[in-house]
């Protein structure tokens, strides 16, 4: 069978990411994720149409880390709706993910969803009223429906390790509650919050869970409404802004798509009306994003002509 274009560009980047050697620091600051192979590329792009192309590791469980924070988003705006926005911004933070900064000027509330302290607010919308145990199962089971797969699990060893190593995200969050800015224990929080960024999937998985995205909120395969078309396209503008911390405004420069990143080195991109892309490579650069990933996304827009400008 002759390859599609698409297959082609695919198995072409995978190879060409293969052979470099510049693969950018795994992540050491949650000791479990240090320990990560860096040399491991995987790249799956599905379209709407159904076609899966995949290159190097796409079916080696990686951990989603931040990436799952477009998710909880999901799931938090679906429980709360426009409510979530009182808690947290839609703004750009141009400081790292971790940082602490902005959040004393700006009364505990973090500059947008996706940085740990938004992230961490987030969360506290998903467990207002439950036991954390309830509110990582409802996390864990929307990522296995959107994904279609029930093999999807959390990786018990990064969680704990993270909740072991977490002194950064307490002060953060300690800093909100202080505002008064959470409603749950921040032990409470925390515990879902390190287990939901303890997911781990393949670039298979991730790239399907991601198409309701790219699809008007809709799930193309079964035609089931995640979110509405407005609030798909308006995910879609924070992952722009702010999926990649200081580094958002490269980013879209280089690659031209929302998409959001993990420091387990993974990214996930949304090609609107078209595909989802996810990509991993464990090493990362200098604002946290993997150095690979960005790169193959780059090359993949670059040669398909896919951007949304
Ligand atoms: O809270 C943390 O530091 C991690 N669980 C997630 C940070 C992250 O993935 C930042 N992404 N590039």
């Amino acid at each position: 069978m002759i390859p599609s274009t698409l297959d082609a560009v695919v198995t072409e980047i995978a190879d060409e990411m293969r052979a470099r050697s510049d693969r950018g620091v795994v992540a050491s600051y949650i000791p479990e994720l240090g320990r990560i192979d860096p040399n491991q590329f995987a790249i799956t792009v599905v379209t709407q149409d159904g076609q899966v192309a995949s290159g190097g590791d796409c079916d080696v469980p990686f951990s989603i880390q931040s990436v799952s924070k477009v998710f909880t988003l999901t799931l938090a705006l679906g429980l709360a709706g426009d409510r979530v926005w009182n808690r947290v911004g839609r703004e750009p933070s141009g400081s790292p993910f971790n940082s602490i900064v902005q959040l004393e000027r700006e009364k505990g509330i973090p500059r947008n969803p996706f940085i740990n302290a938004g992230a961490i607010a987030v969360t506290d919308v998903i467990l207002s009223g439950h036991q954390p145990r309830e509110a990582i199962g409802e996390i864990l089971r929307f990522m296995q429906f959107l994904a279609d797969d029930d093999g999807i699990y959390i990786d018990h060893n990064v969680a704990a390790s993270e909740d072991e190593s977490g002194f950064n995200n307490r002060a953060l969050a300690n800093f909100m509650k202080g505002f008064g800015v959470l409603d749950n224990p921040v032990e409470y929080i925390l515990g879902v919050y390190f287990h939901h960024c303890a997911i781990a999937m393949t670039c298979r998985q991730l790239a399907t869970a991601g198409r309701f995205l790219a699809n008007n909120g809709v799930r193309p395969e079964t035609g089931y409404s995640v979110v509405t078309q407005e609030r798909a396209r308006r995910i879609n503008a924070i992952m722009l802004t702010c999926g990649h911390y200081d580094g958002s405004g490269e980013f879209a420069y280089r690659v031209g798509l929302p998409a959001k990143s993990g420091v387990g080195g993974g990214i996930l991109a949304i090609v609107p009306g078209r595909a989802s892309v996810a990509v991993w490579s464990p090493g990362l650069d200098t604002t946290g994003n993997s150095h690979l990933g960005r790169i193959a996304l780059e090359m993949l827009t670059t040669r398909l002509g896919w951007t949304i400008f």
